[in-house]
């Protein structure tokens, strides 16, 4: 099972952070791309945030100048999921909510061809639960992105308990194909990364609520001893505390409450007070003066 063809077209649903990533990763590899999002201008917002990246990149000497208006002359925002039919591959990045990603997949299998591969991003959803619903539910896969989607490389493609193999492979061909680095997995709550991820992030907010060191402190001693990039209070003030906090909840509750996994609630009083990170302009760490929040 070979790679998704540079002449198909590849769908985004979802224009938000990670659908504008994925929709520009696809481009750049040569495909056209449609872009569709329930609000119709944010399927816009994207095409020209896309845009302004792509010359960022040309600036760079990342991009070849004709190469830019070649990507941008292969991107079309879509008014309506029927605009979809042509595609190839859908890559779904729409909110992290199990039964609107499936009414989602319910509505995009009546519109689109019986080999088009069906994909989501979800971060912390179960694959086969969003499956779940499908009348074909053997070309529907997990294709899990970093952000930001066109920098990290790691791509998770994650079969499902219905997935059909050659369905998983060609969505780990497309994904290598496009200059990323795939990895396989199983439908396991958190996948791979975000599960390995979850006692980083917990042990180092335990520390804190124990008084053991402040955010600062623990944050330095993983970046500059531990050669870590960033520190999970910076990384998660990055990520976004209610989203980093939505997956860590959902890890949880997947494994029966297994309090290895159990929430934090000095992340809770901080999702609850709306210091949500950099998009908030303060999390643990303040992004205006770059003063360090008080604690919760
Ligand atoms: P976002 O909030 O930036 O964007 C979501 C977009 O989907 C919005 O533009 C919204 O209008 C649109 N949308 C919502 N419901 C829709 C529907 N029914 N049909 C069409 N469009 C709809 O969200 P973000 O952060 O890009 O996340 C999207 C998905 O990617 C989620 O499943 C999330 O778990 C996953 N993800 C997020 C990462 C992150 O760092 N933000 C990393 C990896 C995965």
């Amino acid at each position: 099972m070979t790679a998704i063809e540079q002449s198909r077209t590849v769908a985004v649903v979802g224009t938000g952070t990670m659908g504008q990533g994925i929709a520009q990763v696809a481009l750049v590899a040569g495909h056209p791309v449609r872009l569709y999002d329930a609000l119709p201008e944010r399927a816009r917002q994207a095409a020209e945030a896309i845009a302004g990246r792509l010359d960022r990149l040309v600036e760079k000497g990342g991009l070849d100048a004709d190469a830019r208006s070649a990507a941008l002359a292969r991107l079309h925002p879509a008014a309506a999921l029927t605009d979809l039919a042509d595609a190839a591959l859908v890559v779904e990045a729409i909110v992290e909510r199990l039964e609107v990603k499936q009414e989602l997949f319910t509505a995009l299998e009546e519109i689109v061809a019986d080999d088009c591969l069906l994909a989501t991003n979800t971060s912390s959803l179960s694959v086969t639960a969003i499956a779940g619903p499908l009348r074909v539910p053997d070309r529907f896969v997990g294709l899990h992105f970093f952000n930001p989607a066109p920098l990290l490389p790691l791509v998770e493609v994650v079969s499902g308990h219905a997935t059909a193999q050659p369905a998983a492979t060609r969505a780990y061909e497309t994904a290598k194909a496009w200059g990323k680095t795939p990895v396989r997995c199983a439908d396991t709550p958190g996948f791979i990364v975000n599960r390995l991820a979850r006692p980083f992030y917990a042990e180092a907010l335990r520390v804190h609520e124990e008084r053991g060191a402040d955010p600062a402190t623990i944050d330095a001693v993983l970046r500059e001893c531990g050669g870590f990039r960033m520190g999970p209070f910076e990384l998660t003030d990055l990520i976004g505390q209610d989203v980093n906090e939505a997956v860590t909840r959902s890890v949880w509750e997947s494994f029966y409450q297994d309090p290895k996994f159990t929430p934090s609630l000095a992340q809770r009083r901080l999702v609850e007070s709306g210091r949500l990170g950099r998009k908030s302009g303060q999390g643990w760490f303040s992004y205006a003066e770059g003063a360090e929040v008080p604690e919760p």
